[in-house]
């Protein structure tokens, strides 16, 4: 990754897709004909459906942050009670893990227990003191659907995890 200035902020990625939709035919012209059949995919137009699937983008980042000896952090968002001391029942609290082997980088995303994820060099550290580092902000709508031993989900195991993080081995790319 080419140096960037302190304080800068890395691109925000768009990606979108092109090309025809996975379809397959029927006899149907109208969604009235239908009558509760399950279609496994949207009536697109007169005798093509447009099948149930899904996509999976996977970005591949060397990150080297003012160097090479970064650290992965999973800070971990979590839900702290106050125990009666207060009229409020709850706060929350950040907890930074930083990844010591990894497989504790193996992260499935969870909205009901949450994290950010920085990729930081403990090394270098800003004007107060904190390291520097990235952000790195994964998105989705749906891990796989598949049964883990399904061929096709074994064939794309990687996406068993959201976030993969390796130490740099240029053969394992
Ligand atoms: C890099 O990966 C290869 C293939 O998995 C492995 O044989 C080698 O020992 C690795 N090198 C280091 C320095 O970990």
């Amino acid at each position: 990754m080419k140096r960037m200035t302190r304080g800068a902020r890395m691109p925000n990625l768009m990606v979108s897709l092109t090309g025809i939709v996975i379809v397959k035919g029927t006899s149907y012209v109208n969604r009235n004909q239908v009558n509760g059949e399950e279609l496994y995919g949207t009536l697109l137009s007169e005798n093509i459906i447009g099948v149930v699937h899904d996509h999976y983008v996977n970005f591949y980042l060397d990150m080297d942050i003012d160097g090479i000896d970064d650290s992965f952090v999973n800070v971990h968002l979590q839900r702290e009670y106050t125990n009666g001391k207060s009229p409020r029942k709850s706060y929350m609290k950040v907890n930074k893990e930083v990844a010591k082997t990894e497989k504790e980088a193996q992260i499935k995303l969870s909205l009901y227990n949450p994290s950010e994820f920085h990729v930081v060099n403990p090394n270098k550290k800003t004007k107060v003191g904190n390291p520097v580092g990235h952000k790195v902000v994964p998105a989705g709508t749906a891990a796989s659907l598949l049964d883990p031993e399904d061929p096709p989900q074994k064939r794309s195991a990687f996406t068993n995890n959201q976030f993969w993080v390796t130490q740099y081995n240029k053969s394992e790319q």
